[in-house]
């Protein structure tokens, strides 16, 4: 079994996944993974990801390997049939091999390159190393997914507002460059999954991927939630009890980072989450996956105010993945 998505799973298996979560918070000693080595992959950097997986695991008994492929491990070729006369090194179907001959598990973090959107939203790395190998396969964030995150975030909301369905906001904020939309793509998804009220307010030109709203809307109308897309920024924030920022990039601007640059210009000083737009909320939480800029993203006021939660929701991304692990070797 792999983790991949929150999609992959049932709303009662996500729930179950939370409570073995707070159990763990709780202060659940149990070493389930004893014995058991772990490869954790990182094609790109990390903070909250890497130390909460290998913390995690080592609380769990077990034992973390970190690969870097293309700086401390050799540079890796996923694509199938080619000619390997370029600047990759190994294959994946060798790399995934040998390392299943040590490890129980595989995570991989592959972020998109903002270059070519029909290919990077079928998440090729992730799935070649979910094709490849049969130990599970934990997304630690690809292209279109960071399931891990948005089990935190989940955690988080019902930790800070209660296991009730809630308003939530997930708002775009400016930022300098484009960035990949894997946050709000899972956030979207579970938030929907949990039947909560889901409001996402972009600027035009920043639609998420169609297929991945439509998997959204048909999982809060299976239970009991709503899905709603607002351009109008100030009408987003009235009533939510949860404001969760982001930034992504424009998929009709993948591949051409200056369009994108030049098009989010407009949007810059408004697009912020600032205690004014705070105060049109319903005491709303504020939450951000992290690393933020601040005072682009978020203002000091709003992410070092009493309503922030982005230390506990970092937090939680280590109790969720010790539940996630637990239950992938049950
Ligand atoms: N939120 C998150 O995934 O943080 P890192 O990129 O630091 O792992």
């Amino acid at each position: 079994m792999n983790f991949l998505s929150t999609g992959h799973f049932s709303p009662n298996e996500l729930t179950g996944l939370i409570e073995s979560a707070i159990r763990y918070k709780k202060g659940n000693t149990g070493r389930p993974l004893e014995g058991e080595s772990f490869a954790l992959v990182f094609f790109n950097p990390s903070l909250r990801t890497r130390a909460s997986m290998q913390v995690g695991i080592y609380e769990l008994g077990g034992n973390a390997v970190i690969l870097e492929p293309g700086s401390t491990s050799w540079t890796l070729e996923h694509r199938e049939g080619v000619v390997m006369a370029g600047n990759k090194t190994e294959h994946l179907k060798e790399f995934v091999g040998v390392l299943e001959r040590y490890v129980s598990a595989i995570g991989v973090r592959t972020f998109a390159d903002l270059k070519d959107w029909e290919a990077e939203r079928t998440d090729p790395i992730m799935n070649a190393f979910a094709k490849f190998a049969s130990v599970p396969v934990i997304n630690l964030e690809s292209a279109m997914h960071h399931p891990c995150q948005s089990m935190a975030d989940m955690m988080t909301i019902r930790e800070k507002c209660g296991p009730t369905k809630q308003n939530v906001l997930l708002t775009w904020a400016w930022h300098p460059k484009p960035l990949p939309m894997a946050v709000p793509n899972s956030f979207a998804l579970a938030a929907a999954q949990f039947g909560h009220d889901i409001r996402i307010a972009h600027p035009p030109g920043y639609e998420l991927d169609e297929d991945l709203i439509r998997e959204a809307a048909h999982y809060a109308a299976e239970s009991g939630g709503n899905l709603e897309i607002t351009h109008d920024l100030e009408a987003a924030y009235k009533g939510v009890d949860v404001v969760y920022a982001k930034s992504w990039g424009g998929k009709k601007f993948y591949g051409d980072p200056d369009a994108d640059i030049a098009h989010r210009r407009q949007f810059r000083d408004r697009w912020i989450v600032d205690e004014g737009k705070m105060s049109l909320t319903n005491d709303a939480i504020f939450m951000h996956c992290l690393p933020v800029r601040r005072n682009v993203i978020v203002t000091d006021e709003v992410i070092d105010g009493q309503r922030s939660v982005v230390i506990d929701e970092a937090e939680n991304r280590l109790h969720i993945q010790k539940a996630i692990l637990t239950e992938l070797f049950k």
